[in-house]
């Protein structure tokens, strides 16, 4: 492994620009369930995406599906983040785009700025209402339960993206153009398994990115990895970047 990191690290070194691809692997640590890895309480093997994550599982049951993000929620409002974000949170040249709908990256200190949340945010709200999406911040602790958008009178929902929508446009834009030019992506805790975010790593590679990833078991993610460090966020993520002169800009 020591190996492994110093040649890591030697890629983070050469590389002008970083971007960190991260997954729900990285928010394990503080406490924040994954979706589907191997541990037993990952939440797609005890609760059904379908039901809870989709257009059609809202519509058919609002109240459900609000009172299971609402559980979420006060889960989240407690959450800390790990070592793992500290040691990125310490670098505030890189830019993030996460597939994390949680604050733990904001929480460690990288500036809201330069993370772009492609599966949108538990910490707001918004219309169900395409034409209409009014949106509020949600307390985390106390969040409010099933009720209209003051706008316009249809639902309102957790701002997140469900299976089958579009991923928010400008984020995904964007997310895209930082993968088309940074020189090394970085990819934490992620199954690499759910499209079109996890195509941002093929599209790193096809433009030129060093891929190094960190995951605590291979995934589809490792036959595209340059260098893949096999451990848990929260050990590798600072054994990978404190006290590492990185990235001179
Ligand atoms: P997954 O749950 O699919 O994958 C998490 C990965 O992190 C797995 O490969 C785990 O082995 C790994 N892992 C777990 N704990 C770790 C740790 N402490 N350190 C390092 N790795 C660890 O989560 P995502 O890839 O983020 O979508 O899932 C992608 C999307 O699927 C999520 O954004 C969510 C879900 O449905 C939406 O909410 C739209």
């Amino acid at each position: 492994m020591e190996n492994l990191l110093s040649q890591a690290r030697a890629l983070l070194q050469g590389s002008a620009t970083v971007t960190v691809f991260s997954g729900a692997g990285l928010s394990a640590e503080s406490g924040l369930s994954t979706f589907r890895d191997k541990q037993a309480d990952a939440l797609w093997s005890r609760f059904d995406p379908a039901e809870l994550a989709s257009v059609q599982g809202f519509e058919k049951d609002p109240g459900h599906v609000i009172e299971w993000y609402n559980w979420r929620r006060k889960i989240h409002a407690d959450a800390q983040p790990n070592a793992g974000h500290r040691a990125l949170a310490q670098r505030d040249t890189f830019l993030h785009v996460t597939q994390n709908v949680d604050n733990l990256l904001e929480k460690a200190g990288v500036p809201a700025g330069n993370i772009h949340h492609l599966h949108g945010t538990i910490t707001r709200d918004r219309c169900h209402n395409p034409s209409c999406c009014h949106e509020e911040a949600v307390e985390l602790a106390n969040p409010a339960p099933m009720r209209q958008c003051p706008l316009c009178g249809q639902l309102m929902r957790p701002a997140v993206v469900w299976f089958g929508e579009n991923l928010p446009e400008s984020t995904w834009i964007q997310s895209r153009e930082l993968c088309r030019q940074t020189d090394c992506l970085l990819v934490v805790g992620t199954s690499a398994t759910v499209y079109p975010a996890a195509g941002l790593i093929h599209l790193a590679r096809q433009h030129g990115s060093k891929i190094i990833v960190v995951n605590n078991e291979t995934t589809g993610a490792s036959e595209l990895a340059d260098i893949e460090l096999i451990g848990s966020a929260g050990n590798i993520l600072p054994r990978l970047l404190d006290n590492v002169a990185i990235c001179p800009q």
